[in-house]
């Protein structure tokens, strides 16, 4: 990609902005061990930007469990009480390194920034780290029909921007979102997390490492 043509950027939002991943995995483990499934940090893996739904679809197949609608619905909201108790305490502390500093340079060069995260508590959480007022796009887990892997959560941030793909630099932290990013045409730069390291076109061990200037 031309290095000039940078005009907007997608951020995903768990284990990208904020470190609430490791909330996620926690409550999705607990879940796991009332079922006596066995579920690691590496079957978490799987999980990370998938919606809840599927999430709890690939929790419930590890342990070849079978259960009912209700139940389902019933863990869902389950697994949402432990993780949202889990997060109460969440504020502008929990943004990862570098967030802060990408998001102020974004607005002083006047390059619009877009949310697009699986999660159905995405604005809860932009609120609580206070950055809500940075994007001016924000697709969560409530306005896509196609949730990650599908490229549509990035697509309609895109749209929202006034933007094509090849414009938006996508920032990933999962193995699904990376796939949404690529397949919807977009440059994907990954953070942090070292298993995706060969499938995006640029790895950062954190955003301090992410220098817009080079692109923008
Ligand atoms: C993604 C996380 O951002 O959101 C997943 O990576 C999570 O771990 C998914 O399952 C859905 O989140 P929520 O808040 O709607 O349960
Ligand atoms: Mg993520």
């Amino acid at each position: 990609m031309s290095k000039t043509r940078i005009k907007g950027l997608l951020f995903d939002l768990d284990g990208v902005l904020v470190s609430t991943e490791q909330n996620h995995f926690h409550a999705w483990k607990s879940i796991a061990d009332k079922y006596q499934i066995s579920f690691d940090e590496l079957d978490n893996e799987r999980l990370k930007g998938m919606s809840r739904g599927d999430s709890l679809k690939i929790i419930l197949e590890l342990g070849d469990i079978l259960i009912s609608e209700d139940e389902f619905n019933d863990l869902l909201h389950l697994k949402n009480q432990i993780y949202l108790d889990s997060i109460q305490k969440l504020n502008q502390k929990d943004l990862l390194p570098g967030v802060l500093a990408l998001l102020n340079k974004a607005k002083s060069k006047n390059i619009p920034c877009g949310l697009g995260s699986s999660s159905k508590n995405a604005k809860t959480i932009l609120n609580l780290v206070e950055i809500e007022t940075y994007f001016d796009s924000i697709i969560d887990g409530n306005g896509v029909e196609f949730p990650k892997p599908n490229s549509e959560v990035f697509l309609n941030g895109a749209m929202e921007l006034g933007l094509t793909p090849n414009e938006i630099i996508v920032f990933e932290d999962a193995e699904s979102g990376v796939k949404a990013g690529k397949d919807g045409g977009f440059f994907v730069v990954g953070v942090g997390n070292i298993h995706i390291k060969k499938s995006v076109d640029v790895f950062v061990s954190s955003l301090l490492d992410f220098n817009l200037d080079e692109y923008a």
